[in-house]
């Protein structure tokens, strides 16, 4: 019989991506992914270490999953419990020591060993604990056979990252950079049209370092990347995420001009829009630099949209610099954004900066940065009004009768539609549109395609 298999999974698409490789390594063991925790065999926190909130959130998460533990073992079942992702790198020990209730702990570059893992915790009533940064790749190990739930699959091809800005915890919870050999991904793009996909997403903590080996012993960057896949028959959308803007090249810049494959959309963090907070961020890069990439960027793409990462508050931030980082964001427009307020986080430099802002400010400069990127969305959003867009439809929506999909610039877009057209790109005029979505209705050739 089946075992049933829960992976809950917290932060950035990186993880969505890891969840799914870890779902396929247990699939052989016999367990089949399931929607709830309740009675579930196996629980998996695939956990987000980036601000303090985020890894706080697991901890509670356990405290949960502890209380179902405890009821099962009153009825003599086994529910084993672990945790992988950034908390369970950055944190390991001190996951097992504060939830001693835990069975598995592993790191994002470990879980192609989880079947040694899970046989090692039902054995006996030791904790595994497999947080190392192995000389083999996970990727040279884990399963070919992939699966596709709809039409779009990420495809992780670059990891880890060697940019320490003095903010951030990921460099210590993923490790250095590393690329798959451009064969490897190539081939793993062709198993996902294979399973169904459309639509691929390039992933990589800083996915424009790529530089995967190439067949013929030399080295292929991005836009290389890019151009080979745009080759695959079947597969119609490529998208990258997520960019570095100082190692943004030439050939990327190009390869948004010529291969209509790539969608004009890309996620381009710039943090902060003060050349003093960037310094001290450690970012490499000035904001006229970034102004400039982003001309060079339209001029290649005129149609393309952006979307951003911005965290205010950062140390010794005044208003002054957030002044510029307001200016920034006017001037260049942006499509949708996440921000946050800065979170000190343990064993980095900027947790020890002097001048820590006060938390009543971040949560005005917030606000304030945030009414301007949603008013800069509403407003893209409704410019979308009139005009025919290419949506490919990947669920069911919320009434009957309708489809939701996305479109080249990544909005969700509602349509009345046949079912048959699910998984389908098809021909919309956008009818209407809010902050998070746009109403559309389907061109008259669609509807006879699937009279
Ligand atoms: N590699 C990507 C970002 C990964 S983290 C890049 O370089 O852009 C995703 C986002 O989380 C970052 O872009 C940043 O905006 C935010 N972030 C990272 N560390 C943070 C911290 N300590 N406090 C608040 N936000 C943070
Ligand atoms: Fe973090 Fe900077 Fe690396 Fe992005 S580039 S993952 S923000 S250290
Ligand atoms: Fe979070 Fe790790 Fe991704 S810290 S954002 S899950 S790389």
């Amino acid at each position: 019989m089946a075992k049933k298999l829960h992976i809950k999974t917290y932060g950035c698409q990186m993880n969505v991506y890891d969840s799914e490789r870890i779902a396929e390594v247990l699939s052989p063991l016999g367990f089949e992914a399931v929607d709830d925790a309740d009675g579930a065999d196996m629980v998996i926190l695939n956990t987000c270490h980036i601000r303090e909130k985020a890894a706080e959130k697991v901890y509670s998460e356990l405290g949960r999953l502890r209380v179902q533990k405890e009821t099962l073992a009153s009825q003599g079942k086994r529910m084993v419990l672990a945790v992988t992702g950034c908390v369970a790198q950055a944190e390991g020990e001190e996951v097992l020591k504060r939830a001693p209730f835990v069975d598995m702990v592993f790191g994002p570059q470990t879980y192609h060993r989880l079947p040694q893992m899970v046989a090692e915790a039902t054995r006996a009533t030791g904790q595994v604990l497999d947080t190392d940064f192995p000389e083999e790749s996970k990727f040279d190990a884990l399963p070919d056979n992939r699966t596709v739930d709809g039409a779009t699959a990420f495809l992780a091809i670059q990891e880890g990252c060697d940019k320490f800005c003095t903010y951030c915890v990921v460099p210590y919870t993923r490790g250095a950079e590393y690329s798959r050999p451009a064969a490897q991904v190539l081939d793993e793009a062709r198993k996902l049209v294979v399973a169904g996909a459309q639509e691929i997403t390039f992933l990589g903590q800083n996915v424009n370092s790529y530089h995967g080996e190439a067949a013929d012993g030399g080295e292929w960057n991005l836009a290389r990347l890019i151009r080979a896949a745009a080759e695959i028959e079947g597969l119609e959308r490529i998208r990258f995420t997520t960019s570095y803007p100082a190692e943004v090249d030439d050939d990327l810049i190009q390869a948004h001009g010529d291969v209509d494959k790539l969608m004009p959309y890309l996620h381009l963090p710039v943090q902060a829009g003060s050349d003093r907070v960037l310094k001290a961020m450690n970012r490499n890069h000035g904001v006229d630099e970034y102004r400039a990439l982003v001309d060079k960027l339209r001029a290649a793409r005129p149609d393309l949209a952006l979307s951003s990462d911005f965290i205010v508050g950062f140390p010794g931030e005044t208003d002054a610099d957030f002044r510029a980082t307001m200016k920034l964001i006017e001037d260049v427009t942006f499509i949708q954004a996440y921000s946050f307020k800065y979170s000190p986080r343990p064993g980095t430099p900027a947790a020890l900066m002097d001048l820590q802002v006060d938390e009543a400010v971040k949560a005005e400069r917030l606000a304030e940065l945030q009414a301007l990127l949603n008013a800069q969305t509403l407003a893209f959003n409704k410019q979308c009004v009139g005009k025919t867009m290419a949506v490919l439809l990947d669920r069911a929506g919320k009434k009957p009768g309708q489809l939701v999909g996305r479109s080249p610039y990544m909005q969700a877009v509602v349509v009345d539609a046949p079912e048959q057209l699910l998984n389908r790109i098809v021909d919309v005029t956008i009818t209407s549109a809010g902050p998070n979505s746009l109403m559309g209705a389907l061109n008259v050739d669609n509807r006879k395609a699937c009279a």
